[in-house]
């Protein structure tokens, strides 16, 4: 069955080489996988969304969660889905600014002091989908 997790993380040392370490990961393991979605980071935070079959989810999201170049790594949503949100693989770096703002606001956040990770698990599908339909949202 199609699954989608939500998950958010204190990054550790996101400087460039470790992003495209990541990315690198991800596209190479992702599509053998039949793994999609998207990751974004945004003021020290990672967010990433996983989809593809419960198995495959799960199983990422066990090597993912023992990454050092993250910490604390809490699940905003566990989910069966009926299609894919993210079909594309991408990653992205979230520009702060007032509309980003709004959108958190919009989700119950606010800054200062929240970040994307204190997310409602309700929120976290449509604030992803809100997030990525942003200008600011910039694939990578
Ligand atoms: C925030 C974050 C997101 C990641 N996302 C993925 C991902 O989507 N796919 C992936 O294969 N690895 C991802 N990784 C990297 C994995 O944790 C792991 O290093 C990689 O899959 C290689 O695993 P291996 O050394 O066991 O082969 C991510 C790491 C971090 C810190």
């Amino acid at each position: 069955m199609l699954k989608r997790l939500i998950y958010g993380s204190q990054a550790v040392e996101a400087n460039p080489t470790n992003l495209r370490a990541i990315l690198a990961a991800s596209r190479t393991g992702n599509p053998k996988a039949g793994v999609t979605g998207a990751l974004c980071l945004f003021e020290g935070v990672y967010m990433q969304y996983l989809e593809g079959d419960e198995g495959a989810v799960e199983t990422l999201y066990a090597r993912i969660e023992t990454d050092a170049r993250h910490r604390t790594p809490v699940v905003l949503d566990r989910t069966f889905i009926a299609v894919r949100q993210f079909p594309e693989w991408s990653m992205a770096l979230l520009a702060p600014d007032d509309r980003i703002k709004a959108i958190m606001g919009l989700h119950g956040l606010r800054l200062p002091g929240t970040t994307t990770r204190d997310i409602a698990p309700d929120h976290a599908a449509a604030f992803f989908r809100a997030l990525a339909a942003t200008p600011n949202w910039m694939p990578l």
